[in-house]
């Protein structure tokens, strides 16, 4: 079986390495738009055109099961994509919702990118169970995990800085809304306290997809990317925690 994984840029990396630690015997072919990255400020308009051509690309490599590791991408793009596809598609936002419904005790903080949180995607499913909502855009947080400063002074100034108004609106949960931001979990755990659990919608998912997912043989990946910049390798090697060759490709693009 083979599971295609894709997101804006690298950030999806962190969905794909939850997937992988679960699934051993499953081939994984990754697409990380990295031409084209961010996602996060774009339009919704945008967002589905590029996740659709994304998807156009997975297609072509024979996938049996699409997974929208990006946020931007599952909170705009989600229904076009099942719409126009004749797999299984999961994004990230449900499993993200499911999980902070199952622990919180009626307060929850939502971090993004501002498309994301403009969408109001994770307010509107958490409020249709009662739930408080306290949303905060972060779009600081991509360009600092993507220079690699996930610790020290400027991040925890600058989770502080995005993380106050949740922190005195006393949020019980915190759901990271955004494929980047579990790289600096320890730095928001820490600022949050011990009295907020943090959710990460990646280990959730990949649960969730168990009734789809038949496992034989050894696990083949391929990681695909629009641009190879020079820290490309870095990045990978910093999320998934091994370096894999990334291949440069070209989109399917309609316009
Ligand atoms: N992958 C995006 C997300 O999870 C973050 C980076 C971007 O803005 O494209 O929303």
């Amino acid at each position: 079986m083979k599971i295609g994984v894709f997101d804006s840029g690298v950030g999806g990396l962190t969905v794909l390495k939850a997937l992988r630690d679960k699934y051993k015997h499953v081939d994984f072919v990754y697409l990380g738009d990295t031409a084209r990255v961010p996602y996060g400020n774009k339009s919704a308009q945008t967002v589905i055109r590029y996740s659709l051509e994304c998807a156009e690309f997975l297609m072509g490599e024979g996938i049996d099961l699409l997974v929208v590791a990006c946020n931007s991408a599952s909170s705009y793009a989600l229904d076009s994509l099942r719409e126009s596809l004749p797999i299984p598609v999961f994004g990230v936002i449900d499993p993200g919702v499911k999980k902070a419904l199952e622990i919180t005790k009626g307060k929850v903080g939502v971090i993004g990118t501002r498309a994301t949180i403009s969408s109001g995607v994770y307010k509107r499913r958490l409020e249709e169970y009662g739930v408080e909502v306290y949303q905060k855009a972060s779009p600081l947080f991509v360009p600092l995990v993507e220079e690699g400063m996930v610790e020290g002074k400027i991040a925890q100034e600058i989770v502080e800085y995005y993380l106050k108004d949740l922190k005195e609106a006393r949020v019980d949960t915190l759901i990271l809304g955004c494929t980047h931001y579990p790289l600096l979990r320890p730095l928001i755990e820490r600022y949050m306290g011990d009295n907020v659990k943090v959710i990460d919608s990646a280990t959730v998912l990949a649960l969730e997809i168990e009734p789809f997912v038949k496992e034989k043989g050894l696990s083949y990946l391929e990681l695909n990317f629009t641009d190879i910049s020079p820290n490309l390798e870095f990045l990978i090697e910093l999320i998934l925690g091994e370096v894999d060759k990334p291949r440069l490709v070209s989109l399917p693009c309609k316009v």
